[in-house]
Order: structure tokens, then sequence, then C-alpha cells
């Protein structure tokens, strides 16, 4: 297959072509603007003869058009998504999020391809913690925040196209993400790496907030069986059954890096901050016969940090400006 992936010099969409480039022999291209969260560097040494990089942007229909008229698949990671930046200036979420899956869709359906979107567990809200309750695909959409919403909106249009048009897509909606790329505006990379240049973690509000995490291989592990596998028309979700709250990742990651566990400090809570999400994934491991790789979310938390350790030169250039951005805003 030749594989269009959008959004693959962010941390999730890189972590998929590295990925399918190490265990297939589909070829990859990467269409991405290089916005703040781009990074070229996350997909520097790719072998030449698969892997083909192109900047553009999604909304802009001639370049779409032109690399769908040479792809047979599109796998569609590329949007804007941090949820404290769609509280400050929710209008690139609105372009990106909606404007542009809008302008792959109408692709997708002149040139008859195969297209995979890319969404998130945050389009069905949040639950409770003494809920015992899981996401299913069966959950009510009810997105609390302006990227969740344009999140949201992204997935209804791919629906509506598949039903209306009949292009032949499927989704995945997944969990919390960690691993190797993230950048440092993120609750995970921004800890550990606070913690490598001597300052304390910050944890918003009382930290119990639960997050479902998954290693960013095992996301990449599913879409591929989704992409090969999976029924068109139909929404898998993905998870791990990694549920912890922040408070217990912060401490884990100060004690990894050989701190006091109590090194952190209390910030200013996120407006509308959702309090729990989690994944039930039974139909993609018993209809596509699906399972992740890092069982443990400790072990996978632990090859994350000796990545931030050994990579600064990756992150470094970041981290400035996103402390003082979080600085003006009390986090
Ligand atoms: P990211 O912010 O790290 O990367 C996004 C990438 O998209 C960047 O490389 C950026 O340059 C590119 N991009 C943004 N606007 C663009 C445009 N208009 N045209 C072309 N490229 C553009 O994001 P991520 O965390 O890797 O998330 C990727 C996808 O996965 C998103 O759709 C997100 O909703 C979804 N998702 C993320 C998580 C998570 O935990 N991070 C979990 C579930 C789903
Ligand atoms: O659930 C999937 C979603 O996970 C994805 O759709 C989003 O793209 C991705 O950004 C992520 O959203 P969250 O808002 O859950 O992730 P974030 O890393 O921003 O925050 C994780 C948790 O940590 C959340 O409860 C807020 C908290 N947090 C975050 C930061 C940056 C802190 O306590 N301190 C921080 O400094």
């Amino acid at each position: 297959m030749r594989i269009l992936v959008t959004g693959g010099a962010g941390f999730i969409g890189s972590n998929f072509v590295h990925h399918v480039l190490e265990h297939t022999d589909h070829t990859v291209t990467v269409l991405d603007k290089l916005t703040y969260a781009g990074n070229r560097a996350s997909l520097d040494g790719l072998p030449e003869d698969r892997f083909e990089f192109v900047q553009g942007d999604i909304t802009d229909a001639a370049v779409v058009g032109e690399l769908f008229g040479r792809h047979d698949a599109v796998v569609h990671y590329a949007a804007e998504s941090h949820n404290d930046n769609s509280l400050d200036d929710p209008r690139p979420f609105l372009d990106t999020n909606i404007v542009g899956t809008y302008t792959l869709l109408e692709a997708a359906r002149v040139h008859g391809i195969r297209f995979h979107h890319i969404s998130t567990d945050e389009v069905y809200g949040d639950l409770e913690l003494d809920d015992p309750a899981r996401f299913t695909e069966n959950t009510p959409y009810n997105p609390s925040s302006p990227y969740s919403s344009t999140k949201a909106g992204s997935d209804l249009l791919v629906r509506a196209w598949v039903r209306s048009f009949g292009v032949q897509a499927t989704i995945s909606n997944c969990s919390n993400n960690y691993g190797p790329y993230q950048h440092v505006e993120k609750f995970i990379p921004r800890q550990i790496t606070n913690v490598l240049r001597g300052e304390r973690p910050k944890l918003y509000g009382a930290g119990e907030n639960v997050r479902d995490w998954i290693h960013a291989d095992d996301h990449s592990s599913a879409v591929l069986t989704i992409l090969e596998k999976g029924e068109i028309g139909e929404t898998y979700l993905i998870g791990a059954d990694g549920e912890k709250n922040n408070k217990d990742v912060v401490e884990l990651i100060l004690t990894e890096l050989g701190q006091p566990s109590d090194a952190y400090d209390h910030v200013i809570d996120r407006p509308g901050h959702d309090m729990r999400y989690a994944i039930d994934s039974s139909k993609l491991r018993t209809e596509l016969g699906w399972a992740p790789r890092f069982g443990d979310f400790e072990t996978g938390l632990a090859e994350t940090i000796a990545w931030y350790r050994d990579n600064e030169a990756w992150w470094a250039p970041q981290k400035d400006a996103t402390e003082a951005r979080y600085k003006s805003q009390g986090q």
C-alpha cells in the first residue's frame, strides 16, 4: 500500500510512520503543515526509497487532491490537539479539525480512496471517578472543550460522508497516548522535562483526574490493524486498560528520576477539566484480534523517561516558550 499520513510530523503520527516502515512493506508520504507542534526531526533517518515528506496544509484542496491521486489509503492524524490551547484560542481548531477534515473527505469522495480517521475518547465527555462504566462505541457524544467538540464534529463529518457518499472510511477513538516525540506542552513530557531541568512538576488542581494511558506504539499497531482488517463504516475504540490519576503519574515520574515523590506544585486547574476517561476496547480485541504490547504502564513510562533523558536536543528548543506560556496563565 502507498499510505498518506496527515500530521505525520506530530507525536502520534510520527510514531505511526516509524511503526509502519519498521513492520510492513508499505510506503509512506507525510503531509504536515509543521505548526508549532510538528517537528521534522521526528522523521529523521527514515528510508528514502519508502518515505516522502510534503509540507502543506490539509485545508489546501489542491495539495490534498494531487496527493490523494497517487496513494491507496490515507490515515488522518493532522489536528490542533491541545485542550489548553483550545481554551485560549479556539479558531485554529475549527480550521484544521473541521475544515481540514472536510477538505480531506471531499478528496476521498472524488478519488475513492480508503480513509482512516484518527479521533479521541474525549468526544464522549467524561466519567465520574466512582462510575464503573467505560466508554464504548455506543456511548453518546458529549464533548466538553473547544478541542474535543471540533474532534466530535470531524467524526460526524466522516460518518455522514460514509453514509451519503459511500466514502470508504473507518474511525478510531483512542485514549491518552504517551511515548517518544510528544510535545513538551503535554502532561507527561512536561513533567519529565521539568524534573530533568531541575524544575518542579505542575499538577492541575488536586490531581485526581484520571486518564487511560496507552503507549503510542500500541496505538500505531491498532490503527494498522484497523486499516488492514477493519470494516468500512465502523468505529473502533482503542485503549490498553491504563487508568491512572495525574497525581500518581507525577509521583511515578519523580521516583523514577530519583526525586522525592512529593516534590511537585499544585497550580490553577483547567477550566471545565474532564474528570475521568476510560476505554472498553473489547470490539477491537475480539473482532480484529488486536492486543497491546505494553501491558504495564510503569515499564512504558520508564522507557519514555529514558527517551527524554537521551534526546534533550529534540525537546529543548520547545521548552522555554512552552513554559513561558504556561507561566503567563498561572500554570
Ligand atoms: P500533535 O499536536 O502532536 O501533532 C499534530 C500534527 O498535525 C503536527 O505535526 C502539526 O504540524 C500537524 N498539523 C496541524 N494542523 C495542520 C494542518 N492544517 N495541515 C497539516 N498538518 C497540520 O498531535 P498528536 O497528539 O500527535 O495527535 C494526533 C491525532 O491523534 C489528533 O487527531 C488527535 O486528536 C488524536 N489523538 C491524540 C491523542 C493523544 O493522546 N495525544 C489521543 C487520541 C487521539
Ligand atoms: O484522551 C485523549 C486526549 O488526550 C487527546 O485527544 C488530546 O489530543 C491529548 O492532548 C490528551 O488530552 P488531555 O487534555 O487529557 O492531555 P494533557 O496532556 O493536556 O493532560 C493530561 C492530564 O494532565 C489532564 O488531566 C490535565 C493534566 N495536566 C496537564 C498539564 C499539561 C496537569 O495536571 N498538569 C499539566 O502541566
